[in-house]
């Protein structure tokens, strides 16, 4: 519901209220962002001016009007407000002083999409439009407000028009600026490097600004596009706290400023930071969506709001609402080294597990026998598969298997046919080095010509083999940012053209063969972000396969993006990346939640394994689309981890808990679980339980080992690295018998 009174906005539905006031200078002022209040024509009384001695006044002797003070929605440079402002334009006398007062407003049912960009969309959404305007420079910005009516959300973007008729330079173009009321906040973001991405990590705010941010090019397993901004005593259950996800892949700022009176200023973009664009008159400038939930039920209630949202109003496709097959992919199992003779013994055994579909990843084209050739030539590489890519999908389909496909579509080898034809396409600035990635460029996808041939290379494959699935990697970050196709004045548009090009083929891509699942990826989880969960619903997590690893990285990554979203399989032991030895149920247990898949040669475990994985496969069958589909809570981190994930009509709730190390003689364990109904009578290992039950007294845990494995009682019981010992997890099924 969106309503307009006496010069406010309320934007609100059942969970957030969100209102917005034109002020007396006519820019739009912040009311108020929280829980849902109560709507009346006029909450001018929530307005807080503060008289300030020194303060810039907006007139002449009225101390209590300055924008230094003023909470404000889209805030500018330059006249009186001194905190980073939202946007920055530099108009063709070199000022970039502006004023964007209020001009006209249209409120609409549903919502537009935004060209070239990621966006959310449905039918359950209403749309405010606010349109603020500086005549003398010709500059109008239309602030864009959506409310769907059943999520905590709201999402924002901010549009630009120059309607005159001079050059305007765009420094900064915010998709969202929040001003706080006060500073009493903990900030949760998602760090890390290759192999360890999205852990968690909490800092308490202070005066100042902190932020976190991107200018690689891509969003990074450094920082995902995503901060929230807790109260110190708020739980993963209970409390306020407001998150903030930006759905774009390209470099972004998330930044919290804390001001000298404890205004928190929340600002979520493109990173202006080498960023430019020049607005041609009657030209546009589109900023991404920002995703801005209020919960007052914890960080849960926070991730369910953003889980929904990305489950059902930004993916897209056939696989929108839809578990996803299990699949085995060969890259650990093999590497390069691969015929297709091997891979069809490994797609064998696989099908007979029960496995849904094979994907071949690195290494099937150009002469690829490593990584430093052949990437841009995607055409087959005959030696290893001399029936070609066809010839390969019709075997694999023969064995009533789906097949996939890896492509790395942005990058190149030196040592490649595309390479020698077109040297330009690369990336490089003029006469200084070119650095190296993995033995790789970057192409430019700022220019349509090379998104148009490397489209036209993919469709020689996608047109003749029967593909199911597509990986789409990305190894290496930008360096030396320059296209030879843009002005000298326009380069530090380069890195935003970048990500249209690749959000272009995409587009091209997932229009032309909608029946293709897509799972983006970069060197495991380094673009692992909203903007690619619109053409991909499903992200290849992280690199890193060890089931110890994967809790944190899966528990982080579950603040913002739904389970279902999450690649996740069971590898070999001693794990390839950090050399642990966990058991085959433990690594199961983990990759249960999220897509679940193999990535190992099951050729080479032992007969009982190759049950136990069949077994696992059929329990996964068995409970997909309550994994997948279902509501997802986690409910501890730590030495011991657990989440739960409850079916939509409560009948079903499957319990994961998993303890990293033992410790001798431990207290009792006993778990709350959350989302059941709290009347219905639930089975689990033969017991019954009512679901209030569960919740408030809880589930009593197995009890661990205690005692000496060398006394008479102990000795010979237990074998290392079991039930008994570290890395150890149980599933816990909870079914309702009503
Ligand atoms: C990085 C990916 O994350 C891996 O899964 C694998 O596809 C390799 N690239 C292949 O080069």
């Amino acid at each position: 519901m969106i309503l307009f009174n006496n010069g406010t906005f309320h934007i609100y539905n059942n969970d957030i209220s969100y209102i917005i006031k034109i002020l007396r200078n006519n820019h739009l002022g912040q009311l108020y962002f929280g829980k849902a209040i109560k709507h009346r024509d006029n909450f001018d009384h929530l307005l807080v001016e503060k008289a300030t001695v020194l303060a810039p006044c907006v007139f002449q002797g009225d101390l209590d009007f300055s924008l230094e003070i003023l909470k404000q929605e889209y805030p500018c440079y330059g006249t009186g407000d001194y905190r980073d402002p939202a946007y920055q334009i530099t108009s063709d006398n070199g000022s970039s002083i502006t004023d964007l007062v209020y001009k006209s407003h249209v409120i609409r049912q549903g919502k537009s999409s935004i060209e070239g960009l990621p966006s959310t969309y449905g039918d359950n959404v209403e749309t405010l439009e606010i349109t603020l305007r500086d005549d003398l420079i010709g500059l109008e910005v239309t602030l864009k407000y959506h409310i769907f009516d059943n999520i905590s959300s709201i999402i924002r973007s901010a549009e630009f028009s120059n309607i005159g008729d001079k050059v305007l330079k765009i420094n900064r173009a915010m998709s969202s600026c929040l001003d706080l009321y006060d500073s009493n906040f903990e900030m949760l973001t998602l760090d890390g490097a290759w192999a360890r991405e999205r852990h968690i990590t909490t800092r308490k705010i202070k005066s100042g600004i902190q932020a976190i941010s991107s200018s690689r090019g891509a969003s990074s397993a450094m920082h995902n596009p995503f901060i929230a901004l807790k109260r110190p005593n708020t739980t993963e259950h209970v409390g306020d706290v407001y998150g903030f996800s930006l759905i774009y892949s390209g470099n972004f700022l998330a930044q919290v400023e804390v001001d000298a009176f404890d205004v928190t200023r929340v600002i979520i973009g493109i990173n202006p930071f080498e960023f430019n664009w020049s607005l041609q008159p009657n030209k546009k400038f589109h900023a991404p969506e920002a995703v801005l939930v209020y919960s007052d039920k914890g960080l849960n209630g926070m991730s369910q709001n953003f889980h929904n949202l990305f489950k059902n109003n930004l993916m897209r496709g056939k696989y929108k609402g839809k578990s996803r097959p299990i699949l085995i992919n060969n890259w650990e199992a093999t590497y390069f080294d691969f015929t297709e003779e091997s891979i069809l013994k490994i797609a064998k055994t696989a099908k007979q597990a029960g496995i849904e579909l094979f994907v071949l990843d690195d290494g099937w084209f150009g002469k690829r026998d490593n990584d430093s050739t052949s990437l841009g030539d995607w055409s087959v590489y005959l030696k290893k598969l001399p029936n070609g890519i066809k010839g390969l999908a019709e075997k694999i389909n023969a064995l009533k298997l789906d097949f996939g496909l890896w492509f790395e579509p942005e990058m190149v080898n030196e040592i490649s046919e595309l390479y020698k034809t077109h040297p330009d396409y690369v990336i490089s600035t003029p006469n200084r080095n070119r650095s190296y990635g993995r033995n790789q460029y970057v192409l430019d996808f700022s220019r349509t010509e090379v998104v148009n041939y490397i489209f036209n290379k993919m469709c020689e494959t996608l047109d003749t083999a029967n593909i199911s699935y597509i990986k789409w990697d990305m190894n290496r970050n930008i360096t030396e940012a320059y296209s030879y196709s843009l002005a000298e004045t326009q380069q530090k548009e380069f890195f935003h053209r970048y990500i249209l090009g690749v959000y272009s083929l995409y587009e091209k891509l997932t229009n032309k063969f909608p029946n293709i699942l897509f799972e983006s990826c970069a060197s495991g989880g380094a673009r692992f972000d909203p903007g690619m969960l619109y053409y991909a619903p499903q992200a290849w997590t992280s690199d890193d396969t060890d089931a110890i690893e994967r809790l944190h990285i899966q528990y982080g990554t579950s603040m913002v993006y739904p389970i279902v979203s999450m690649g996740s399989h069971v590898a070999a032991v001693p794990n390839h990346q950090v050399n642990r030895v966990t058991s085959l149920k433990m690594r199961a247990d983990v990759a249960y939640f999220g897509t679940f898949g193999y990535e190992l040669d099951l050729n080479k475990v032992s007969p009982e394994e190759l049950e136990q994985v069949k077994k696992q496969i059929n329990f996964f069958k068995k409970y997909k689309e309550v994994i997948q589909l279902g509501d997802f809570y986690r409910l501890q981190n730590g030495n011991y981890y657990s989440w739960i994930v409850v079916s939509p009509d409560k009948k079903t709730a499957i319990l994961g808990y998993y303890k990293i190390l033992a410790a001798p003689n431990p207290s009792f364990k006993k778990i709350n679980l959350v989302g059941l109904n709290e009347n219905f009578k639930y089975t689990c290992n033969n017991k019954t339980y009512y679901g209030d039950e569960l919740m408030n007294f809880g589930l009593v845990l197995e009890t661990e080992f205690t005692g000496s494995l060398q006394s008479d009682s102990f000795k010979g019981k237990y074998t290392p690295g079991t039930d008994k010992g570290d890395f150890t997890s149980q599933i816990y099924v909870f079914e309702a018998n009503i």
